[in-house]
Order: C-alpha cells, then structure tokens, then sequence
C-alpha cells in the first residue's frame, strides 16, 4: 500500500513539460534565470582541483558555516554560532524533510498556508502527522484568524513562505507581528520559515524572522543557495534555528546524508 497515496506527478513536472512543448517561459518553477556569477564559476573550477570530493562533515564544512553565520549576520544584523544554531542542507527541500520528521511527532499537526511548495506536505504523511490546509487571503495574505482558529493543542509547526512562491508575495512588518501575537499563545508551536527567495526581491525588501526576537526564538529558517546564486541544480542550503532544535534535526540529517562524521558508528 503507497504510504503516500496522494503524492502524483507533481505540479512543477506537468507545467515544466508544457512550457518545453510549447516554447513558453517557464514560470511554473523557481528556477531564477539570472546568470551564474562569474566568481563562483571560477571558485568551483579552482576548488574542483583540490582534495574536497570525500564526505564533508555532517552539519556542513566550517568555513562554510562561517561564511553563513557572517551572511546571516550582515543580512539581518543576528549574532550566531556557527556551530550549534547552523547546518548545511542538501537544498531547502532536505532540510524541510529533515526539520518535519525531526520535529513533528504522529498525531500531531501542522499548518500549511495555500498556495503552497508542494513538498510540505509529504513529510508530514509520512511521520504520521496530520497536515491542516489552510488558503491564503486573496491578496495572498496569511489570515491569521482562520490561522488561530485551526490551532489547537495538537498544533507542532507552522509553515510560511516569505516571499511567497508562487505569489511572490512579501510579507509586511504587521504580518509578522501579528505572528508573533499569535505564536505567543501557543508555546508548543514551532515556526518555519521558508525563506529561500529572501534575496530576490524587487520592490520591497522582504522581513526576515531573523531579526524578530520573540518569532527566532522558536524557528527554524529556510535558505537555498540554490535560489540566491541561481544554481539550482547544485542542490544546496542551509537552515538557522535554536541548538536545541538543531540537534534534533542533525539527527535526521545524519541517516539522510550519511557523512564522515556519521557514516560508520562503532557498535554504540
Ligand atoms: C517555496 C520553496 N521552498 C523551497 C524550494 C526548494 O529549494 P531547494 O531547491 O533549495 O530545495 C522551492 C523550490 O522551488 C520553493 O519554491
């Protein structure tokens, strides 16, 4: 029996096809065609020629994780360690995956604002937990008293999407203090934040959760080189969250991607 009897060809698949049938601009899925930058073209090639091709450590290399950490820091002004409140994902969509089946207990539900990325939900099936749907405003607005009124004591995650695809959607400064309003009341909730469009924006800057004290506290937030360098196709990002939840998180990610650090345990 299919455990995810639901899941077809998805959305992103029929429409990629239509649009190489009839020579259309694909605006289906998120692939920004900006070129890639010549920079990163070059360090790739130079790099490719050292000794880099085994497994790297499991949360990610630490000079990567310090790039990300003075990322963070530059972008939205938030001090963090690199090493228990980071980790590199195989793209956001693992870390999603990881995130849910680290954090989401059966039983328990989550909330999914409509429309939405289509791999929200797997991950929430397959851990035994309930996905609650709830549909955007028309102006693709979280309405956050349907929000309030879906939320219960078996709510364990909140996902949002900031800026919104395929909406392109930005958040304002109210939205965001409206959540936080609302997560007060449920301490249990768990907030995630997909951000991986959050550099591409054009005329108004999107909001990080990053710099709301009271909502990064309880987050986990979402990026994808992927989208912020156009390289999709390299399958890369990270996420930034509590160490706490980190730690669960790595531990997901370790059976995920098995590397150096978690590739072989020795009989314990
Ligand atoms: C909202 C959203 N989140 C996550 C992703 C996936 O990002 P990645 O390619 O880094 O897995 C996409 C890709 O289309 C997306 O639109």
């Amino acid at each position: 029996m299919s455990k995810l009897p639901y899941v077809g060809t998805t959305i992103f698949t029929v429409m990629s096809k239509l649009a190489m049938e009839h020579n259309a601009i694909n605006l289906s899925q998120g692939f920004p065609n900006f070129p890639v930058d010549e920079k990163l073209i070059s360090a790739l090639e130079s790099v490719a020629r050292e000794s880099v091709h085994q497994y790297a450590p499991m949360p990610g290399s630490p000079d990567l994780l310090n790039g990300i950490s003075a990322l963070i820091e530059t972008a939205y002004g938030r001090k963090n360690d690199p090493t228990s409140e980071l980790l590199v994902t195989a793209g956001a969509t693992q870390a999603i995956f990881a995130t849910i089946q680290a954090l989401v207990n059966p039983q328990e539900e989550v909330i999914i604002l409509d429309p939405s990325y289509d791999c929200y939900e797997p991950p929430i099936i397959l851990t035994g937990a309930k996905p609650v749907r709830i549909p955007l405003s028309d102006d693709f607005t979280p309405n956050w008293q349907r929000i309030e009124d879906a939320m219960n004591d078996k709510t364990r995650l909140l996902i949002i999407n900031n800026p919104h695809n395929p909406s392109g959607k930005v958040l304002d400064k109210s939205d965001l203090e409206q959540l936080a309003a609302l997560l007060g009341k449920y301490p249990k909730v768990i907030l995630l934040s997909d951000e991986v469009y959050e550099f591409i924006t054009f005329e108004k800057k999107h909001i990080s959760v990053n710099t709301i004290e009271s909502l990064r506290e309880r987050s986990v937030i979402v990026s994808s080189f992927g989208k912020t360098f156009h390289i999709t196709g390299w399958k890369i990002g990270y996420l930034i969250a509590p160490a706490a939840l980190i730690n669960e998180i790595k531990k997901v990610q370790s059976s995920e991607l098995s590397t150096s650090k978690s590739a072989m345990t020795f009989g314990n």
